[in-house]
């Protein structure tokens, strides 16, 4: 497939069937996420990956997972990540963006369905799963079978501003 036909297949799952997620199967996602590119190559990404009644139950404390049977907490570890020189801009959120995104396209084309989350409660969520201080938890990968209809494709044509607007050449 395509990598515009798959990018416009995905959609946020919000309802999941209760089967678990194949061990091997997340680990095809994991690997997506370990070759992605970082600043600098610094790689200040950290996957914790429930995928147990019991772990995603302790993620589920701090977040809406929709009924997900796996979940997969992207941290990110500053102190690892580079820095601008000229502003201290620090790129682990950037970094831990591009792991996330890459897992979720690839979750995609293995046939799960995926939603990002960002809303969730980032104290609980360290105590439950033990994230120790040096450790941001940054994006949490919900992960399963959908439940849900497949989205349409093409609704980006009303659902994304247009082109024209996002972009200038320059
Ligand atoms: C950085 C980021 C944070 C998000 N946080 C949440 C969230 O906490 N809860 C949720 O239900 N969806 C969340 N989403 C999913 C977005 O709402 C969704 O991607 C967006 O509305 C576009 O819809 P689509 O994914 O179906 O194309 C998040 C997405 C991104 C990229």
């Amino acid at each position: 497939m395509e990598f515009l036909d798959l990018a416009k297949r995905r959609a946020s799952v919000r309802a999941y069937q209760k089967r678990s997620v194949e061990r091997a199967v997340l680990e095809q996602v994991l690997e997506a996420g370990r070759i992605a590119p970082t600043a600098c190559n610094r790689q200040p990404v950290h996957l914790l990956v429930a995928h147990t009644p019991e772990s995603v139950a302790k993620v589920c404390s701090a977040a809406n997972l929709y009924g997900a049977t796996a979940a997969i907490v992207v941290c990110a570890a500053r102190a690892q990540a580079w820095v601008r020189s000229y502003d201290g801009f620090n790129a682990a959120e950037t970094d831990a963006a591009i792991v996330t995104d890459h897992m979720m396209l690839q979750a995609e084309a293995l046939g799960l369905g995926s939603v990002w989350l960002c809303y969730f409660d980032p104290d609980k969520l360290r105590r439950e799963l033990q994230i120790p201080d040096e450790l941001e938890p940054v994006n949490i990968l919900a992960l399963g079978y959908s439940a849900q209809e497949a989205a349409d494709p093409e609704r980006h044509k009303n659902l994304r501003v247009p082109l024209e607007q996002l972009a200038e050449f320059i």
